[in-house]
C-alpha cells in the first residue's frame, strides 16, 4: 500500500504546471504513451480540487494559492474583453500556459469553446470557491478572501442566484454537459450534481463575502436561495419505497398551489428498474428534475457531495450509504465508483447522448466507475459514521490502480476493465487515491470542506 502511495505522489508531483517558474496547477493527464487528447495537458479547475485538496493537506499552500490567483486571472482578463459573451459568472473548465516567442508565457483559458462539447462549464466557479474557502480554512487567514479580485469573484457567485432567468424553481437550471459530465448525456436542467455544488458552494461564499451596504441585497438573495434549495432538494428529489409509492400513484394535472404532484410527473414514466432495484430501508436524491420530467438515475457524486455538505439529512444521509451498500456491486464492483446507475441504453442512449461512441452503456460518463469518485465516496462515509465501507472501497482501488496504470475510468457493469478510451496516468485518480487516504488516517481533514 505504500508503494501505491509512493507511485501516486510520483504522478502528482509530475503532474505540475508552472507558469514564470511557479507552480501553478496540475495537468489533467500525463499519458505515458501520449495517447491523451490535446486538452489533458490543460490544468482542469474541479480536477485540481482534488489535486489541491491534497496539497492542503501536506501544507503546500503556494501551489494552491497560484491557481486559485491564477484560474481568476484567467476569467477577469476574459470577462473584461468588449467582445465576449460569456456568461459572466462563468470560469474556465480549463487552462493552460501558452508560449509565444515575443510575449513569453501566457495563460490561456478554455471557457467551454475548444472543449469537446463546446458547453460552458457552470461547475468551475463552484469548485474554485469551495477550493478558496478550504484553503482559507487550513491556514486560518482570511487577506485571501479580502483581495479585490476574490471578493468579485465571490459576489458572481451570489449574482448567479439573483440572475434573470426564466425559472420558477430555487434550483440552477443548466445545459447539457456542464461539469464533470461534460457530454450530452440528458443532464440539462436541474443535475444534482449542480446543486449540491451550488448549495456548498453559496454556503461558503456567503460566509466570505464582505457584508457591506452594496452588498446587502446579493447577500439576502444568496441565504434567501441557500435555504430554498437546501428545503426543495431535501422534499422533491429524494425518493425511497414510500416516496416511490406516491409517484406510482400520483395524480396528474393538477393545477393551483396544494397538489400533490407539483412537477406533474406522470407516473407511467417511472422506469422499471428502479421499482426492483431499490431497496426497502435505502434512498438517494433523483438524478434531475423539471417540469414533467424525473430523472431516476443515481448520481454518485452529487449524492455523496450532498452529505458531505450537510445539504442530505442525516436520516437521507444514512439512507444512501445504505444503498451504497446494499448495491455494491452495481455501484462500486471492482472499482469505486459508478458515476451513475443504470447505463442509458437504447433509444435512450441514442436521444438522450447523440449515439455518442464514447457513452456507450456501461462505458466512460454512461455508467463506467471512476477512480476519482473514491475520495468522496470516502469522505461522506466517514462524514456519515460508515468508516469500514470506505476502507474496503479504499482497499479496492489501492489494489488495482497501480497495476493498470493509474486510469481515468473503467468500463462495464461491475467496472472490470479499463475504460476503453480512458487516459493512463490520470492525476486524478491519483490524487484521489492520496486525499481518501489521508481522510481515513485522520478524519480532521472533513474540516476543509465544512457544512
Ligand atoms: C473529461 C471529463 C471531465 C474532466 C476532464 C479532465 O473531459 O469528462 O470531467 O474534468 O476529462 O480530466
Amino acid at each position: 500500500m505504500n508503494a501505491a502511495l509512493d507511485e501516486a505522489y510520483r504522478l502528482l508531483n509530475a503532474s505540475v504546471m508552472r507558469y514564470r517558474g511557479r507552480p501553478v496547477g496540475t495537468i489533467a493527464a500525463s499519458d505515458p504513451g501520449g495517447l491523451a487528447a490535446d486538452n489533458y495537458r490543460d490544468c482542469f479547475i474541479r480536477d485540481f480540487m482534488v489535486s489541491g485538496l491534497v496539497f492542503l493537506a501536506d501544507d503546500n499552500i503556494e501551489i494552491v494559492r497560484n491557481f486559485l490567483l491564477a484560474s481568476l486571472e484567467v476569467t477577469e482578463r476574459e470577462h473584461d474583453l468588449p467582445e465576449r459573451t460569456i456568461h459572466p459568472s462563468v470560469m474556465p473548465a480549463s487552462f493552460r500556459v501558452d508560449c509565444d516567442s515575443d510575449a513569453g508565457e501566457r495563460l490561456v483559458g478554455d471557457f467551454g469553446e475548444r472543449a469537446i462539447g463546446r458547453v460552458a462549464p457552470v461547475d468551475s466557479l463552484l469548485w474554485w470557491t469551495l477550493l478558496l474557502c478550504a484553503t482559507i480554512q487550513a491556514y486560518g487567514d482570511p487577506t485571501l478572501a479580502e483581495r479585490d479580485d476574490v471578493q468579485r469573484n465571490l459576489k458572481r457567485l451570489l449574482a448567479l442566484c439573483a440572475n434573470d432567468a426564466f425559472e420558477v424553481y430555487p434550483t440552477l437550471m443548466v445545459p447539457d454537459g456542464s461539469f464533470m459530465v461534460d457530454r450530452r448525456m440528458g443532464v440539462y436542467g436541474h443535475p444534482l450534481e449542480i446543486q449540491s455544488l451550488l448549495y456548498g458552494a453559496l454556503r461558503r461564499a456567503l460566509h466570505y463575502v464582505e457584508k457591506t451596504p452594496e452588498n446587502q441585497r446579493l447577500i439576502a438573495v444568496g441565504e434567501d436561495r441557500l435555504r430554498r434549495l437546501r428545503d426543495y432538494l431535501r422534499r422533491f428529489y429524494w425518493l425511497d419505497l414510500q416516496r416511490l409509492g406516491e409517484i406510482h400513484r400520483f395524480p396528474t394535472e393538477e393545477l393551483g398551489e396544494t397538489g400533490a404532484n407539483a412537477f406533474n410527473i406522470h407516473p407511467e414514466s417511472v422506469p422499471d428498474w428502479v421499482t426492483e432495484w431499490l431497496p426497502d430501508e435505502a434512498g438517494y436524491l433523483v438524478g434531475n428534475l423539471g417540469p414533467g420530467r424525473m430523472d431516476f438515475r443515481f448520481f454518485s457524486q452529487g449524492n455523496l457531495l450532498a452529505i458531505l455538505f450537510g445539504l442530505a439529512t442525516d436520516q437521507q444521509a444514512a439512507r444512501i450509504m445504505s444503498l451504497i451498500e446494499a448495491r455494491w456491486p452495481d455501484l462500486v464492483g471492482a472499482m469505486p465508483l459508478k458515476l451513475c446507475y443504470p447505463a442509458l441504453s437504447g433509444d435512450a442512449w441514442r436521444l438522450l447522448t447523440g449515439s455518442d461512441p464514447k457513452n456507450t452503456p456501461w462505458c466512460y460518463h454512461n455508467g463506467g466507475n471512476w477512480p476519482v469518485l473514491l475520495w468522496t465516496l470516502v469522505a461522506a462515509a466517514l462524514k456519515s459514521g460508515h468508516r469500514a465501507l470506505a476502507e474496503r472501497a479504499f482497499a479496492l482501488a489501492a489494489q488495482r490502480l497501480p497495476g493498470d496504470q493509474w486510469p481515468e475510468y473503467y468500463d462495464g457493469r461491475r467496472g472490470r476493465l479499463i475504460g476503453r478510451r480512458a487516459n493512463l496516468h490520470q492525476t486524478w485518480s491519483a490524487a484521489a487515491l492520496i486525499l481518501a487516504h489521508k481522510l481515513l488516517e485522520d478524519p480532521a481533514l472533513l474540516s476543509l470542506l465544512p457544512e
